[in-house]
């Protein structure tokens, strides 16, 4: 796992394999972002870490993971597309500045990879989540976000 410091007590990383310990920890942390989605098994980690578009950051605690955030990167005409999805750091350890750290470490990412700009969306009951990106420094767009579900 690579490493970069930032000022949360937490080590920030990227999950390069998959093992019971990264899929034990998204058994606990999923629920704690979603109600309606499960947690992810071990085949769609395996995916989604070998997928070079795409990189699972995780943070540390005393080696305990306790945090996620995911960062998708997608080519299109006019450039390439980041995004930031998926961010969930356990309910014990909020408020310690480690969403913070997960977020500033996929804005380097973004940059590094020669993306514009970095994405996301939250919904506004998502308080904790809204103020921890305004004061990161993400604007709020004025676009309608659309959906057409299956
Ligand atoms: C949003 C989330 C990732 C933030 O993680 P975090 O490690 O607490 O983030 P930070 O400590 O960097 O900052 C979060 C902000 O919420 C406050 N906060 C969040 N949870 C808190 C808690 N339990 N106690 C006290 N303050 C808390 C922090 O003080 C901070 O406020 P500030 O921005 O005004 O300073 C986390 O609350 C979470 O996992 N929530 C549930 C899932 C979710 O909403 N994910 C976001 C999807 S878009």
């Amino acid at each position: 796992m690579s490493t970069s410091a930032t000022d949360s007590p937490a080590e920030i990383g990227t999950a390069d394999v998959v093992d019971d310990e990264l899929v034990e920890a998204f058994e606990r942390l999923i629920p704690q972002l979603s109600s309606s989605s499960p947690p992810p098994s071990r085949q769609h980690l395996e995916a989604l870490v070998s997928n070079a578009d795409t990189v699972l950051f995780l943070a540390r605690i005393e080696g305990r993971i306790i945090g996620s955030l995911t960062l998708a990167f997608f080519p299109i005409p006019t450039g390439t597309k980041a995004w930031i999805e998926d961010v969930v750091v356990d309910d014990a350890a909020r408020g310690y500045g480690v969403g913070a750290a997960l977020s500033l470490a996929a804005i380097d990412e973004a940059r590094r990879r020669g993306a514009k700009d970095v994405n996301l969306t939250s919904r506004p009951a998502r308080e904790a989540a809204n103020r921890l990106y305004q004061r990161l420094g993400f604007h709020q767009r004025n676009s309608n976000l659309y959906r057409y579900t299956f």
